[in-house]
Order: structure tokens, then sequence, then C-alpha cells
């Protein structure tokens, strides 16, 4: 029986790192190849005592790793400059500092990945668990305080009786032939093992998928998540133009808004009545939006003294008789159309904002062109803070 069994190779057993140190540094010496030490413990300078060249496995990371940024910098610059060119944030079409998160990721992807798998694949050849050195002397002794070294019957030097003598020459303590098992009992990689897992998953899945979707939605419940509905920026072939989006039909107004009825109209003929009354609050809110929005082109105080160091048109007084004498929509219209060089605030500033700032511009106007009865009314206001 014992004949008929295929040699994996010749192992022998020394007792300490020095010898077998020694025993690895003439094995390689004496040019066999095909080898491995095994120790209980990481054995300081074996790698040079091998021979071993530095592991090749960091050309598969750097590969991939390069090629993955390359892949995601082409995909971005192919989706972002050519194929759909968007002016996102104002940034220009190839925004490279905006593609470097992604392009860093899909680098790290790609890089441990095919680390990971060209490590397992083709560098280990695959987790072995029935290695011939598994269940031998050699083993249960070197994976507790021996040292072992095993020249492989594949080395094209490899001769038993040769390599017995070295080992006995190296002081070897003893020597082992060791066999491949006469039955390779592999029950991970059996297809019967794989076709059964396959099975089961498929059935579960499935099981669980059916109840889920379709079990757990019968009536009442229905699938209400399948409807008849055009995606966003997809194709419909409802339409005659193909596009799924459609613009809304002329004339439509949006639920709570009220388009105002003189936009694009020079001056109104009877203009808008201001509805709000000149509460505090309100005049508050007036002087914030003001000061934010107007304050910049016509001064803090309407005189039309604008902080832009001549880059923009000064814009008149708003302390005019034309504007003193306007009605309340008149303003209001201004803010809402803009007139001439002055643009429209109407997406900056909602209907309540636009009438506080035409309120407060009422309250400048009276200040720069107090009355009598104006000032008789102010002396007494303070009059009556003092006494108080
Ligand atoms: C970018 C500068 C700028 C800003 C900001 C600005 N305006 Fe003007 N505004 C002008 C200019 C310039 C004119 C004169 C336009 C023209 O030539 O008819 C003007 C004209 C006006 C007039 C008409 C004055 C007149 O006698 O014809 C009113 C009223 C007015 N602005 C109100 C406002 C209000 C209220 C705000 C804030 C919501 C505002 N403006 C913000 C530049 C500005």
């Amino acid at each position: 029986m014992e004949q008929q069994k295929k040699v994996f190779g010749l192992a022998a057993l020394f007792d300490s790192p020095d010898s077998i140190i020694k025993a690895a540094k003439t094995v390689t010496d004496k040019g066999y190849k095909n080898f491995d030490v095994h120790t209980p413990y990481p054995v300081h300078g074996m790698d040079k005592a091998m021979k071993l060249p530095p592991s090749k496995l960091g050309y598969v990371t750097l590969t991939f790793g390069l090629t993955g940024a390359a892949i995601a910098l082409l995909f971005m610059y192919w989706t972002m400059s050519v194929d759909y060119p968007m002016i996102i944030g104002g940034k220009p079409f190839f925004a490279f500092p905006a593609f470097i998160p992604v392009t860093f990721e899909v680098t790290v992807l790609l890089a441990t990945l095919s680390t990971v798998i060209g490590m397992i694949t083709f560098f280990f050849y695959y987790p072995d668990n029935s290695h011939p050195i598994h269940d031998t002397n050699y083993m249960k002794s070197v994976s507790i305080d021996k040292f072992g070294v095993c020249i492989e019957a594949t080395d094209s030097k490899y001769n038993e009786e040769e390599i017995s003598k070295l080992f006995a020459d190296l002081g070897a303590k003893s020597t082992e032939i060791i066999y491949f098992a006469e039955k390779v009992d592999r029950k991970i990689f059996e297809p019967k093992f794989i076709t059964l897992l396959i099975v089961t998953a498929s059935i579960v899945s499935g099981v669980a998928y059916i109840h889920l979707n379709k079990i757990l939605y019968l009536p009442p419940f229905d699938w209400m998540m399948e409807q008849s509905r055009v995606n966003v920026q997809s194709m419909s072939s409802f339409f005659n133009d193909n596009f799924g989006m459609r613009t809304p039909v002329k004339g439509t107004v949006a639920r709570g808004f009220l388009p105002y009825e003189f936009a694009g109209v020079n001056e109104p003929s009877s203009p808008l009545a201001n509805p709000f009354f000149p509460s505090k609050e309100n005049l508050v809110l007036g002087e914030k939006k003001y000061n934010t929005f107007c304050s910049p082109c016509h001064g803090n105080f309407g005189d039309g003294d604008s902080r832009l160091n001549g880059q923009f048109p000064l814009p008149p007084s708003l302390h005019t008789t034309k504007a003193r004498e306007w009605q309340d929509g008149n303003l209001y219209h201004i803010i809402v159309n803009g007139q001439n060089v002055m643009p429209s605030y109407a997406s900056q500033l909602n209907i309540e904002e636009r009438w506080a700032i035409v309120n407060y511009i009422r309250v400048l106007q009276r200040a720069k062109n107090a009355s009598d009865a104006d000032i008789q009314e102010i002396k007494k206001e303070s009059v009556k803070n003092v006494s108080r």
C-alpha cells in the first residue's frame, strides 16, 4: 500500500531557530527551489536565508488602483463634459477638485478588492483544506516547538537519498517522507455541496421575495408601487415630442400663489392698494429688508447715495416729489418689476416683505420732509418721555 502512494516531499525537523536558519540557507545554496520552512513562530532572517524575493502582490494593487483612478476620471469626464454637460455650482465641466472624492473611492475600492482576490487566487491558489502536510507528525511538531524544512518531490533536484544525507549532515533530529492522501476530501468545493447551496439560497430568497412582495400585498392591499407613470428625465411616447417632462400649460398658477397682475407693465393704470398696516413689526421688517436689498444703491436714507463706488448707475433720490406722490402700489410695482437698469426683486422678497419696504420708504420720506405739526408731535412725545 505505502509504495503506491504519491510522494509529496521529504521533511526534516530541527531543534532550534539557528539550526533551521542554517538548514534553510544550505538548502537554498544547494539549488533547491520547491521547498518550504515551517516554524512555530516567525523566525527573523528567514526571508534572507531562503532568498525570498519581495512579494509581487504590490504590483497587483498598484495596477488596479491606477486602473480605478483612470476609469473613475474618464467616466466622470465623459458623463459631465461630453455626454451630458451640466453646470453645477458654476464649476467648469471638468471640475477636477470635485472629481477627487469619487476618484479616490474607486481607486481604493479596486486596489483593495484586487489585492484580496489576487492574493487568494493567484498567490495562495485558493484555501486548501487538505494539504498533504496536514495531519503528519511533521506538522504536529512544527506547530508546537520544532522547526521543519520540507523539500517537495516536484523539485528538479529531488533525490531522496541525497536529501536524507543533507538533512543528517545539518543535524536533523528526524526525517519523514510525506505522501499525498489517497483520497482528497474537499467537501466545501464538491459540486454536490455547491449545488445544494445554490438551490437552498434560491428557494429561501424566492420564498422571501414572493412573501414580502406578493403575499403581503394581496387585496385589500395592492401594488401601489406599480403604477404607470413616467420617470423624470425619461422618454414618453405619449406626447408627439417624446419628452416625458412637460412644461406647465400657459397661464398655470401654482397653489397658494397669486401672480402679480401688472407684471411686465410699464406703469400700472390703477396700482394695487397696500394691504399692510405700518405696524411696528411691519416697519422693523421693512427697515431690515430695505437695508439689505435696497440701501446698497439707494443709500440708507433713500438719498440715492450708493455704496457701490460707481460700479452701478446712481439711482434717483426717493424723496423727489414724484416718488412721494406715487401711490404705495407704484413703489410696490418697481420692487416687483424693476425699472430700467434696476432689476426686479420679486424672487428675493415675498409679498409681505415688499409692502413692508414700501411702508418703510414712507417713513424715510416723512422723516425727510417733516411738517411743523410732525415736529410739534415729536416734541410732545419727548417731553412725555422725559417727565415719565
Ligand atoms: C443695484 C442697485 C439698486 C438696488 C439694489 C435697488 N435699486 Fe431701485 N433703482 C436703481 C436705479 C439705478 C434706479 C433708476 C432706474 C431708472 O433709470 O429708471 C432705481 C429706481 C428705483 C425707483 C424709482 C425711482 C424714480 O424716481 O424713478 C424706486 C422706487 C426704487 N428704485 C426702489 C427700490 C427698492 C424698494 C429697492 C429694494 C427692494 C431698490 N430700489 C433696490 C438701483 C437699485
